[in-house]
């Protein structure tokens, strides 16, 4: 046991409780109760995080990467990683160009900027992120109506799109100028949207006059769990905007393909709203490092949600959606079941998840979760439902 008196960032992190080191890897942990005496203890296992697949944290390969990076100002078009990853993952989606952006929130906005006018309408699936987490940005943003349609786990039955009316000349009515698409769908437990069903919702978009933008977060788990490549994917899209910082673990960044001369109007839109950055090759080196390495082993996420599921839905009282990526949702159904109150016992036995809606968790297994972190949380899940429902009985 080492003492570590009078190490400040040491004596900071015993003071906030945080773990120290990747997770998932060997590290050790330092509890408050030793504040102050300069003792680094092992502690209990690391928490096992399935809030998101955002959670991961960069692995020491990946920071090694992204120390050696070259760089340059990319304002200035000087930074050759980015450059790089531009070029890769445009090339991967068969796009002409792409560009390298700090978040899927940014990109989804700059699709619908670079894409619309103000006064213009966009369909949007209704459950979509860029409708329902993107903060108004359809309207604040680019100015344009959203008009919601429903789909069933995230596909659009084509026949809600062609029921509308064709484009015409009409002074009176809003131009109908964007369809957005989401695949892997979040709110509708990771579901992969058939290619066959986006291409048949490019078609009946385009004969409206519109152009179409997919959402592809987490295009790589569609791409990987399908089979379908990725160029096949953004064959049905004018724009993809695709993250890394998600389910292929790198710290920062999105990246939005499409065609040159969209690409170029969203580079304008990406300074002025202030997402054009300086030496960020330091950060597109972590995706490129994670296209390289972290792609492939999706299958291994995929696998361990659906132990996930199989371990969770044996508990009573809950029913638990079948993943077809790396998203499992859970239903309360028993009415004793708080979610709250259970999100709460599972962070006593060292497991999060989030909530997803009134009665419904969700879990989202990552590269930085092991089979024996599937295995804890879904002991934790299964003894903090008995004990709740034991309660309710009595
Ligand atoms: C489907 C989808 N699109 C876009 C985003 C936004 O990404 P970011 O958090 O990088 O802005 C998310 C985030 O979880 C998402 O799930």
């Amino acid at each position: 046991m080492r003492t570590l008196a009078g190490d400040g960032p040491l004596r900071a992190a015993r003071a906030a409780r945080l773990s120290l080191g990747p997770p998932g890897r060997a590290r050790i942990r330092l509890r408050s109760r030793h504040a102050g005496q300069g003792v680094l203890v092992p502690d209990s296992p690391p928490i096992v995080d399935l809030r998101s697949d955002t959670v991961t944290r960069p692995t020491p390969a990946m920071r090694r990467a992204m120390a050696e990076a070259e760089v340059g100002d990319d304002v200035f078009g000087d930074d050759p990683t980015v450059q790089a990853l531009e070029r890769r993952v445009a090339g991967l989606a068969g796009r002409e160009a792409g560009l390298f952006v700090p978040s899927g929130t940014m990109g989804n906005q700059l699709a619908v900027m670079s894409q619309t006018s103000p006064g213009d309408e966009v369909l949007l699936e209704q459950e979509c992120h860029i409708f329902r987490y993107e903060q108004g940005g359809v309207a604040a943003n680019a100015g344009c109506l959203a008009h919601l349609i429903p789909s069933e786990r995230g596909a659009v039955d084509p026949r809600t799109i062609e029921a509308l009316p064709a484009a015409g000349d009409d002074d009176h009515v809003a131009r109908l100028r964007l369809l957005c698409l989401e695949n892997t769908h979040n709110r509708h437990g990771g579901a992969i949207v058939p290619l066959a069903r986006l291409s048949e919702l490019a078609a009946a978009a385009r004969a409206r006059g519109m152009r179409v933008h997919l959402d592809g977060a987490r295009l790589w788990n569609a791409s990987v769990a399908s089979g379908v490549p990725i160029a096949d994917y953004a064959a049905t899209a004018d724009t993809v905007m695709m993250c890394f910082s998600k389910a292929l673990g790198a710290p920062v960044g999105s990246i939005l393909v499409g065609d040159a001369a969209t690409i170029r109007s969203a580079r304008r839109h990406r300074k002025r709203l202030g997402g054009a950055m300086r030496q960020v090759g330091i950060l597109a080196a972590a995706c490129l490092y994670a296209l390289d390495h972290h792609v492939a082993r999706l299958d291994q996420d995929h696998r361990r949600a659906r132990d996930l599921a199989a371990g969770l839905g044996a508990a009573a009282g809950v029913r638990v959606v079948a993943p077809e990526t790396n998203i499992v949702l859970v239903e309360l159904e028993h009415p004793a079941l708080d979610p709250q109150a259970l999100l709460a016992a599972l962070e006593r036995r060292g497991v999060r998840l989030v909530r997803f809606g009134a009665r419904r968790l969700r879990a989202i297994t990552h590269l930085d979760v092991d089979d024996a972190g599937v295995e804890r949380a879904i002991a934790a899940l299964r003894g903090a439902v008995a004990e709740r429902l034991a309660a309710a009985a009595v």
